[in-house]
């Protein structure tokens, strides 16, 4: 079953990439009484949930935030736990979404990640390559300082070889260096629990990002919390540094 469209969001103005920073997890088990580790698991069903809403509605591309760079500093039980849980969603899920046309990638440092979820990855990858559903982005590992030291690494390699001058250098050839190239940049950034924060999350591509933060954790966001936003994201005007008038 296909989910309609609300009727009061103009299919029109949809935002075409919706970026998730999925907080909150933890303090959903907490506030229950629950190991935090509850509170991841119960995310997995809330990404499975707005993913089909996304889908449904016309949304051409979702990113969460699923792993950063600074998540090593965590209890190593709770980081275990969530590299286990990222590999047995991946085994558990991709059958559906690759039936389901959902075109699957992965952004961040790729390479310090357990090598049995780097197979997993690359498998996940490589069986949803073809699809032209909605493009589902997992950022994992990911910093968006990290992302652009190695951008400015392929760059500067390739002009110390001779392959590129430093007037080629322009946003074009730094959007192809970045690991999310081929993805249309957020319109829509929605960060849950309440913090107003960026937390290193895709620094370039959010530059002209609607940021929409709601009070609700994570495991607790459902379908009324995205129409909720759509319609906050249908009420802004988007300038890019112009002048209405
Ligand atoms: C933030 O909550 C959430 C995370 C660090 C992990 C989110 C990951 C998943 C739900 C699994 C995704 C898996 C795939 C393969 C898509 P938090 O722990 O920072 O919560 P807190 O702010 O309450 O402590």
């Amino acid at each position: 079953m296909v989910h309609p469209l609300p009727a009061d969001l103009d299919p029109q103005r949809l935002p075409k990439h919706i970026a998730v920073i999925m907080d909150g997890n933890g303090r959903w088990g907490q506030q229950r009484g629950l190991p935090r580790i509850m509170g991841h698991q119960k995310g997995v069903d809330t990404i499975r949930n707005i993913l089909t809403y996304c889908q449904d509605w016309g949304i051409q591309a979702l990113t969460v935030y699923a792993f950063s760079t600074e998540n090593w500093r965590r209890p190593p039980t709770e980081v275990e736990f969530l590299m286990t849980l990222f590999e047995k969603v991946l085994r558990r899920e991709i059958k559906i979404w690759a039936a389901k046309g959902i075109q699957i990638r992965f952004v961040g440092d790729l390479t310090s990640l357990p090598y049995s979820l780097q197979e997993e990855i690359q498998r996940s990858v490589i069986q949803t390559r073809h699809n032209s559903g909605i493009q589902f982005t997992v950022a994992t590992n990911y910093g968006g300082r990290q992302e652009l030291v190695q951008a400015c690494r392929a760059i500067a390699t390739k002009v110390a070889a001779g392959e590129l001058k430093p007037s080629d250098i322009d946003e074009t050839l730094i959007n192809n260096h970045l690991y999310t190239h081929g993805i249309p940049d957020p319109d829509l950034l929605i960060r849950t629990s309440g913090e107003m924060r960026l937390s290193n999350f895709l620094l370039w591509q959010m530059a002209y990002s609607e940021i929409y933060v709601t009070p609700t954790l994570w495991p607790d966001f459902d379908k009324t919390e995205l129409h909720q936003a759509l319609l906050a994201f249908q009420q802004r005007e988007r300038r890019f540094g112009k002048a209405t008038v």
